[in-house]
């Protein structure tokens, strides 16, 4: 014990409080998903300040915040009316307890949201995040069947390319290349399926017959497993972090309708496509033409201010639950933070924003966005570039023929976020790709600079990677 602290101090040695926050960082600061062979010893760009889509870095740089933080600053950075309202709400009533107690702006954030979600959607649970959203959502089917006396329905469908988060049982659902090869998961409770990915699927099938693969799988794997096994589907309308992968037309549409043939619960993960990322409040019901039994937000929720998620529950389940035979089963299930006042007044006034135009501007400069994007294409080194709303992402490739997402070399995405950064642009790299998520106050001459800079990014990392004869495009 001794020792370990004389460690400890012998470690700290040298990191006062007023050093630099890059060398505290290396010295104090784990940050998310590290090598083991970095952990707890490297520092990020370190960002100062921001303002509408820019950020700053330390050494003084403006970047365009092409991720929009971690697809979450919505309504853009340095929003005074947001920070107004987080001071007023803290001043009135900081934290209240949501067990005993409960608080005026949560209910009417609830109620707002249920206006807006599909279908009969009505009641909201608040969350920390989008993967304690994911997490909730799972945990209230849990009990949905044990109250239901269906204790043997618990397994749940997921997909390749999913991302649904990084506690235990959402990041269990993960289906991203590497995200699993170090951790541990509930996989006796997971099924994955195939990524709705079109750019990947099989050479020389047609769309409709891609879609027809996906479709006849899931209904293959629930004859398989059986139904009275499955507890839920959870997928994101729009596979973000696996890629910006937008399902083929019509197969959401079919998998919502098989799920509801079979009694199986669609949970449709929106953490990044609520809240306006689609020009829409929520996206299953306004983009997709679905209404699932429950949709997990976070994120935009609060344009990233603080730190807010949720799921939103169907009156159908909610009103089964409450003429069950068992009214005093109890959803043992609650977060400190759950219902929290300035999350939600900051929810308020964000949503305010997103209604009085951010959303109708998001809708009109979209296809300009996509548009502009797609002439990355030019670029040998780009096999696709795809994306729907103000979602984007460039898919680099060895060739086009084979497709082969350069697995040598596995740097090229970040080759390019450091190109882009150099340009004042911070873009997000994912092994070879670079997925994009700008604010959505973004205007077209803004986005015309986010796209310059990266066509010219893109064509730095082909130079360096034909000097280095990585690659021979
Ligand atoms: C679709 C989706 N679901 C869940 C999560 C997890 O959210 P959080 O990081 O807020 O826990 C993310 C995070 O990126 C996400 O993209």
């Amino acid at each position: 014990m001794a020792a370990a602290r004389d460690l400890k101090a012998t470690e700290m040695a040298g990191a006062e409080p007023g050093d630099d926050a890059i060398e505290l960082a290396k010295r104090h600061l784990i940050q998310p998903w590290p090598f083991a062979g970095s952990v707890g010893a490297e520092a990020r760009a370190l960002i100062g300040e921001g303002d509408g889509i820019y950020i700053t870095d330390s050494t003084g740089k403006r970047l365009i915040d092409g991720p929009a933080g971690m697809w979450c600053v919505n309504v853009g950075h340095r929003r005074e009316e947001l920070a107004k309202v987080m001071y007023d709400q803290a001043m009135a009533l900081s934290y209240n307890t949501p067990w005993y107690t409960m608080n005026a702006p949560s209910a009417e954030l609830a109620m707002r949201i249920a206006g807006h979600a599909p279908g009969d959607l009505s009641h909201v649970f608040y969350t920390t995040g989008g993967s304690s959203a994911v997490e909730t959502a799972l945990r209230f089917m849990q009990f949905y069947n044990n109250v239901r006396g269906r204790p043997e329905k618990k397994l749940i469908l997921s997909r390749g390319g999913a991302y649904h988060g990084s506690t235990y049982l959402s990041a269990s659902l993960n289906g991203r290349p590497r995200d699993r090869d170090w951790m541990d998961g509930a996989d006796e409770l997971v099924i994955k399926l195939s990524s709705p990915d079109p750019f990947r699927r099989p050479r020389g099938m047609s769309l409709t017959a891609f879609t027809d693969f996906l479709v006849d799988q899931f209904r293959d794997m629930i004859a398989r497993v059986g139904a009275d096994k499955i507890g839920a589907f959870v997928g994101e309308p729009v596979q973000a972090s696996g890629g910006v992968v937008v399902p083929p037309d019509g197969y959401l549409k079919r998998i919502r309708e098989i799920c509801r043939d079979n009694d199986i619960l669609y949970v449709s993960d929106e953490v990044v496509t609520a809240f306006g990322r689609l020009g829409h409040v929520f996206a299953s019901g306004d983009v997709f033409g679905i209404d699932p039994d429950m949709i997990t937000f976070a994120k935009g929720v609060t344009s990233g201010y603080f730190p807010l998620g949720g799921v939103i529950i169907s009156e159908r389940l909610l009103e089964e639950l409450r003429r069950s035979n068992h009214p005093d089963a109890m959803f043992g299930h609650g977060l400190t933070y759950t219902s929290h006042p300035v999350g939600c007044a900051v929810a308020l006034k964000n949503l305010d924003l997103l209604e009085e135009g951010v959303l109708a501007h998001t809708q009109a400069v979209a296809p300009y966005f996509q548009a502009q994007l797609k002439t990355l294409e030019e670029l040998p080194l780009v096999g696709e570039v795809r994306g729907m709303g103000l979602m984007g992402c460039v898919e680099c490739v060895a060739d086009r023929e084979s497709k082969d997402p350069l697995q040598l070399d596995k740097d090229v995405g970040k080759r390019i976020d450091a190109h882009c950064h150099e340009l004042g642009l911070l873009v997000r790299p994912l092994i070879n790709m670079c997925v994009m998520s700008p604010p959505l106050v973004i205007t077209r001459e803004q986005i015309d600079d986010m796209v310059g800079i990266l066509h010219e990014g893109i064509s730095r990392t082909m130079d360096d990677l034909r000097k280095e004869g990585v690659w021979r495009g």
